[in-house]
């Protein structure tokens, strides 16, 4: 039988200061999660500032802690996973730079992981039985992604957002109808109240590429409907409107990844990244896998949001496929999926 690879994973690309230990890319003996939220929170969206410097002073009580909980010593590592790109550049060098020092230190491989790869892998932690092909929806607060996931480690994109990122558009509705930020969930919540018919949103259509997105404009909408309510001293159904906007959002996700999946032949679909964890969007998709007889999977909510435990899982099978990098690995804050 072949050796246990045990990987420290290491993500901070965002607001969330995150370790985890995973067991050859599929067992997680531990997924600590610092989030700064409730700081952020006081500024209405993420300061990157103020993310890096909570990231240093966190880090290695999160490291420490992700080996606690595992009951493992640095000793027992094989090699340590971090991600390097995309995201806040500051953000990124305290995970990159924390993970250098282990690797040095301990003189174990050191493997840069890209942040959508680790959502994407999600899956693979919470569905022991999912390989490689499948589509993946990739919605997050920075990434709209359609995915075609063609082997470990091996993507193809087929369609990405032209602006605004699905949880952006969530995000900034949620702050325009004075939810407040983060705003996704709590749309997600109020719209459980409203009438998803009751106001006709657009959805955009890419004419040169049929699976890419575009969700400003919705956006917009949105905003000057609030606008010309407000001018005419009409009263908002604030619920009404969080419930259209969402559904004019998931219309176009679900009829995208469908139809990519079905043009491909792929029996199975999976979500990934924050906006996985949308409600609407799960029962939405769910109901069109079973019309077309797919497969779908989707990760629990904690490892939707930014976590570790993905990036340990990414990390695993870029292991597995020899990826390793050198001391002069750098944060890359536009980092393409892909490239390297
Ligand atoms: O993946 P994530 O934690 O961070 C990024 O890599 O961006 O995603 C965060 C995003 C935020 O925009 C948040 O509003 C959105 O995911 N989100 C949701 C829900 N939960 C989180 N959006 C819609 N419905 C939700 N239930
Ligand atoms: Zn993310």
């Amino acid at each position: 039988m072949e050796k246990d690879v045990k990987i420290l994973a290491i993500e901070s690309s965002c607001d969330e200061t995150s370790a985890a230990v995973v067991v050859n890319g599929r067992e997680v003996l531990s997924n600590i999660i610092y989030s700064q939220i409730d700081i952020h929170t006081l500024y209405g969206g993420v300061v990157p500032e103020i993310a890096s410097r909570k990231h240093i002073e966190k880090i290695n009580q999160v490291i420490q802690a992700a080996l606690d909980e595992a009951s493992v010593s640095l000793d027992d590592i094989d090699a340590v996973a971090v991600t390097y790109g995309p995201g806040l550049v500051g953000a990124l060098l305290v995970g990159v730079g924390a993970a250098k020092a282990i690797c040095f230190a301990k003189d174990i491989p050191l493997i840069g992981v890209h942040h959508i790869e680790g959502h994407i892998s999600a899956n693979y932690i919470q569905y022991k039985e999912l390989e490689p092909p499948f589509m993946c929806l990739v919605v997050s607060g920075g990434h709209t992604h359609l995915v075609k996931v063609t082997e470990y480690g091996k993507y193809e994109i087929l369609g990405i957002t032209r602006d605004d990122a699905a949880g952006e558009a969530f995000d900034k509705v949620a702050r325009a109808i004075g939810l407040g930020y983060p705003g996704g969930p709590k749309v997600d919540k109020l719209a459980k109240e409203g009438n998803p018919d009751a106001i006709a949103f657009p959805r955009a259509k890419i004419n040169e590429n049929e699976y890419d997105f575009s969700f400003s404009g919705l956006k917009s909408a949105v905003l000057n409907y609030l606008n010309q309510a407000e001018m005419k001293g009409e009263e908002i159904n604030r619920a009404d409107v969080a419930a259209s906007f969402q559904k004019a959002v998931t219309d176009v996700l679900v009829e995208h990844t469908v139809a990519a999946a079905k043009y491909y032949g792929m029996d199975n679909i999976a979500l990934a990244g924050g906006v996985a964890s949308n409600s609407s969007l799960r029962a939405a998709m769910k109901e069109a896998c079973d019309k077309e007889g797919l497969s779908l999977y989707y990760p629990s909510p904690v490892l939707c949001t930014d976590n570790a435990a993905m990036i340990g899982a990414a990390g695993y099978y870029e292991y597995i496929n020899g990826t390793r990098h050198g001391w002069d690995l750098n944060a890359v804050p536009n980092l393409k999926l892909g490239e390297r």
